[in-house]
């Protein structure tokens, strides 16, 4: 970063644009392995956040690699500077107010930190969405665990790339015996009672 640069203090503040918007601005981080149902989850969660008049914003690991990431793989260096970039992001978001959701595999115990670091305290949830690694590769809903078993896909996380699970998530979503809606009530119930929502 440049020394000559000056951080401006803005008149209208993220106070101001939560209160606006009647919310708590937060960072809902979902993290879990591919096809662990981060993204179907995140999807529902919104629904439900924006049905009860919230004003959201989700930040999918697919969809943002179609722009701001595009230029990003999947060696561990490209994974941080993927998580470093949606962190900013979502800071960005929870200043102008959003209530985010981020559904990213986000392997690395410290990139998913970085986040947090970034963020008042209570702005941040982790939900680590805990399929075991047997289900998600047993769901394979792209196909792409065989092509990882295979060799056509290097770097797989689970496979050949690592995963660390979180340690103490302020959520554990392992309720696989439900549907993904009754899942994603579960977790805007939880959101409700610890206060974030
Ligand atoms: S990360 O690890 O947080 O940077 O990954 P993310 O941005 O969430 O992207 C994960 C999606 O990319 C697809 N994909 C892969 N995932 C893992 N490893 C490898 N090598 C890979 N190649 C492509 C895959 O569709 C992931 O989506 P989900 O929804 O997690 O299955």
């Amino acid at each position: 970063m440049s020394n000559n640069l000056t951080w401006h203090q803005h008149t209208v503040n993220k106070q101001a644009r939560a209160k606006k918007l009647k919310q708590k601005p937060s960072v809902i981080w979902l993290t879990g392995l591919s096809g662990s149902g981060k993204s179907t989850i995140a999807s529902l969660l919104e629904k439900r956040l924006f049905e009860a008049n919230h004003t959201t914003y989700l930040l999918d690991g697919d969809n943002v690699r179609h722009g701001l990431c595009g230029d990003l793989g999947f060696d561990d260096k490209a994974r941080v500077e993927n998580i470093r970039r949606i962190s900013e992001v979502s800071k960005l978001f929870v200043d102008a107010g959003q209530i985010v959701i981020t559904a990213f595999i986000s392997p690395f115990k410290a990139d998913r930190d970085y986040c947090r670091s970034l963020l008042e305290s209570g702005e941040f949830a982790e939900v680590f969405v805990d399929t075991p690694l047997e289900i998600c590769e047993q769901r394979d809903p792209k196909g792409l665990y065989k092509k990882a078993r295979s060799g056509d896909i290097k770097n797989f996380t689970g496979i050949d790339s690592a995963y660390e699970s979180p340690i103490s998530p302020e959520i554990r979503l392992n309720y696989i015996d439900e549907t993904p809606p009754e899942t994603a009530e579960r977790l805007y119930q939880q959101l409700v009672e610890k206060g974030y929502i």
